[in-house]
């Protein structure tokens, strides 16, 4: 398959220095940034690599043999997460994401889990605690993913049809062994489980419907996503977004779908629940949902920060850069420094670029600088 690739520009060097303020900032859980958004939702990448090259996120041209990753030593240790994940927290983080890269080839990431399951959010309550994975390590991972403390996972599919998935993740893995890797979590008791799928027009847009047939009734949450044009190396074009009123188009032609209520302010996903015979919501038969961040940005209320692998602080998923916290953490920073370094970040931020995007000329997108996906997680 010929696709377009661009070739990578490394930004991950500059980083945005993390000031402390004159005078330190005792965290309330109330953080606001200039829109008014809180922040609530804390993805931590614990890696850059990923075994799979899936064309939309780690082009196998720009990620080959020669792409340099970074060294060990750059990366956080288990301790320096955890120590930053407790600061979100007291700043009013409730949730918290694992991502990648692939999370589960950071070695001992149940280690990680296990520090990160102690701690607890503003309210006293342990967070919510998750992971995305490609699912590929997950049959031999579940069990102990789950022991050490992780609550649910989802997992990214983007098809059913053994040659498109093959295709798609560009490294020939099977589809069989992600469903049994989904098996494997439900068998291990992690709830509330989910499939990520991007739809990319053209490629695996008929794979549509197999999916939602084959994830209905069995408890496993399907959410289809737009293709985004993040990262600076897909190609990304406008005629490959599938947008997400037309999968739910395609999906009532063949299923009965009813809208649903949001469960948490700021969700990405729009749900729709499976209806039974008499058109009602059906709880057995689950849901989908629509992921439409191209088509119908949901950047008002994005209360999502990111960690990157080694310690930048991105603001939004398109940013060019990341505030720095390694250095604070490595310069011998106290809690209190760091927290009181965290707080003007956030009330500084005013980042909404899926809103903005379609506003912009295509040339002044910072196509050519903004952070891959792999490197600060999705
Ligand atoms: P749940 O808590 O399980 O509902 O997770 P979530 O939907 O918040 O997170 P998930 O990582 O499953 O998000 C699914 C996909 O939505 C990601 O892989 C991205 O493609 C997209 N996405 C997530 N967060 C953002 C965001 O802040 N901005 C944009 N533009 N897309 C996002
Ligand atoms: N568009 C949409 N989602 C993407 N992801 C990675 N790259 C893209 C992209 N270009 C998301 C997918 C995948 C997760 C790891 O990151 O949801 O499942
Ligand atoms: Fe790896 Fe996920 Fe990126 Fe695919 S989308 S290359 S599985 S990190
Ligand atoms: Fe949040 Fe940026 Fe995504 Fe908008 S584009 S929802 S601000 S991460």
């Amino acid at each position: 398959m010929s696709e377009r690739v661009i070739p990578l520009v490394d930004h991950r060097a500059a980083g945005l220095k993390a000031l402390l303020p004159a005078r330190p900032v005792a965290p309330t859980g109330l953080l606001a940034d200039t829109l008014g958004r809180p922040l609530r939702d804390l993805r931590i990448s614990v890696t850059d690599r990923c075994n799979f090259r899936c064309n939309y996120c780690m082009p196998k041209e720009v990620f080959d043999k020669e792409h340099a990753y970074l060294p060990h030593s750059a990366l956080l240790s288990f301790e320096e997460i955890t120590r930053l994940a407790r600061l979100f927290l007291a700043h009013g983080v409730r949730k918290i994401r694992l991502t990648g890269g692939e999370p589960l080839l950071r070695r001992n990431v149940e280690d990680l889990i296990a520090q990160l399951a102690q701690l607890r959010t503003v309210d006293g309550l342990p967070p919510d605690l998750t992971l995305t994975t490609n699912g590929s390590l997950l049959a031999r991972k579940a069990r102990a993913l789950k022991d050490a403390g992780l609550q649910r996972v989802t997992v990214s599919l983007d098809g059913l049809d053994d040659a498109v998935f093959r295709r798609m993740n560009d490294v020939d893995f099977p589809v069989a062994d992600v469903l049994a890797g989904i098996e494997a979590a439900h068998a291990a008791g992690l709830s509330r489980i989910k499939v990520n799928m991007v739809v990319k027009r053209g490629t695996n847009d008929h794979e549509i419907l197999p999916m939602a047939r084959h994830f209905r009734g069995t408890g496993t949450t399907l959410r289809f996503i737009e293709y985004m044009d993040v990262g600076a190396t897909n190609g990304w074009r406008m005629d490959e977004v599938l947008p997400s009123a037309e999968v739910i188009g395609r999906l009532r032609a063949e299923l009965p779908l009813v809208p649903l209520d949001p469960t948490a302010p700021g969700e990405t996903a729009e749900r729709w629940g499976h209806a039974d015979a008499s058109g009602r919501h059906d709880p057995a038969l689950g849901e989908v949902g629509v992921i439409s961040s191209v088509t119908q940005a949901f950047c008002g209320d994005c209360n999502r920060a990111r960690l990157s692998t080694e310690g930048k602080l991105y603001l939004c998923l398109f940013a060019t850069q990341g505030h720095d916290l390694r250095s604070l953490l490595r310069d011998g920073a106290s809690d209190a420094d760091i927290a009181s370094a965290l707080a003007p970040i956030w009330q500084g931020r005013s980042d909404r670029y899926s809103e903005l995007r379609s506003t912009l000329p295509a040339d002044t997108r910072q196509a050519g600088r903004r952070v891959e996906m792999s490197y600060i997680g999705g």
